[in-house]
């Protein structure tokens, strides 16, 4: 099934409407309108597939390294039109090599890091996040954003919720969906999938994240597991291109209500 996306935020909000359908139903439902789209994808407006007479991401070779990763998603995303299936898939070819991020891999004692790998040319955020054992994220939301999650070390737990119907009452939330997501493995999530957390469920062993944000954001909303009750939260990063962010730099905005890692 092709899951074709506009490279806006106009997606999600179409999306609202499929909220209680499932995953699957959601692809079928949104992107079905997209596939004659699709076929005519040399209207992408990218340069060379337009020289070519055809789109030609599907003509990617498999990434063997990280480099070739980060050079492959900037191909894809200079479309105009992404297919969420593709990029799950091209990152999925990817397979999880230390020396290729190593240098990225940031890890601090209290708290999972945020390290930012690529920016995208501006279309999407490339990082990497490290959990020591035991650690997690809040339930969060993605700001309308795509997210693509990829484990390249250990494995880690991701818990789905719904979003709360009523944020004047308090309720507390519960999973309606837990699962592991192990090295390698890709996972999708978006607002109108719900919310998640993800933690390393682990007591012995690390875990490291690959995660593709497209587009880039830098706030997202955290909820109380208890009450439901949501705020804003500023997303940071621990450090950038292998460098430690100087601290009280890490978001561009002085007033961090709280940051959040995602
Ligand atoms: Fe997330």
């Amino acid at each position: 099934m092709s899951e074709e996306i506009m490279y806006n935020q106009q997606v999600c909000e179409e999306q609202t409407k499929y909220s209680e359908n499932s995953d699957s139903d959601i692809s079928d439902k949104l992107f079905n309108e997209e596939m004659d789209i699709e076929e005519h994808d040399v209207n992408c407006g990218n340069e060379e597939c337009i020289l070519n007479g055809r789109c030609n991401t599907n003509d990617l070779p498999a990434p063997s390294t990280l480099s070739d990763l980060i050079d492959g998603l900037h191909k894809i995303f200079a479309h105009q039109k992404i297919n969420v299936d593709f990029v799950r898939n091209y990152m999925s070819m990817y397979k999880s090599n230390h020396r290729d991020w190593k240098k990225f891999a940031k890890f601090d004692q209290h708290r999972y890091t945020r390290n930012l790998v690529d920016e995208g040319n501006g279309r999407f955020n490339l990082m990497i996040l490290c959990w020591n054992e035991a650690q997690g994220s809040s339930i969060h939301s993605h700001a309308n954003s795509h997210c693509f999650l990829k484990v390249i070390d250990g494995a880690v737990e991701e818990e789905l919720f719904q979003w709360p119907t009523d944020s004047e009452s308090e309720h507390a939330m519960t999973p309606v969906q837990i699962g592991t997501v192990k090295r390698n493995e890709v996972k999708y999530m978006c607002d109108e999938l719900g919310l998640h957390r993800v933690s390393n469920p682990s007591h012995t062993d690390k875990a490291v994240t690959l995660h593709l944000y497209s587009p880039p954001f830098n706030e997202c909303t955290i909820f109380d597991e208890r009450t439901g009750h949501q705020q804003k939260a500023q997303t940071t990063f621990w450090s950038k291109f292998g460098k430690r962010t100087p601290f009280g730099k890490t978001g561009g905005q002085c007033t961090i209500i709280e940051a959040e890692n995602n």
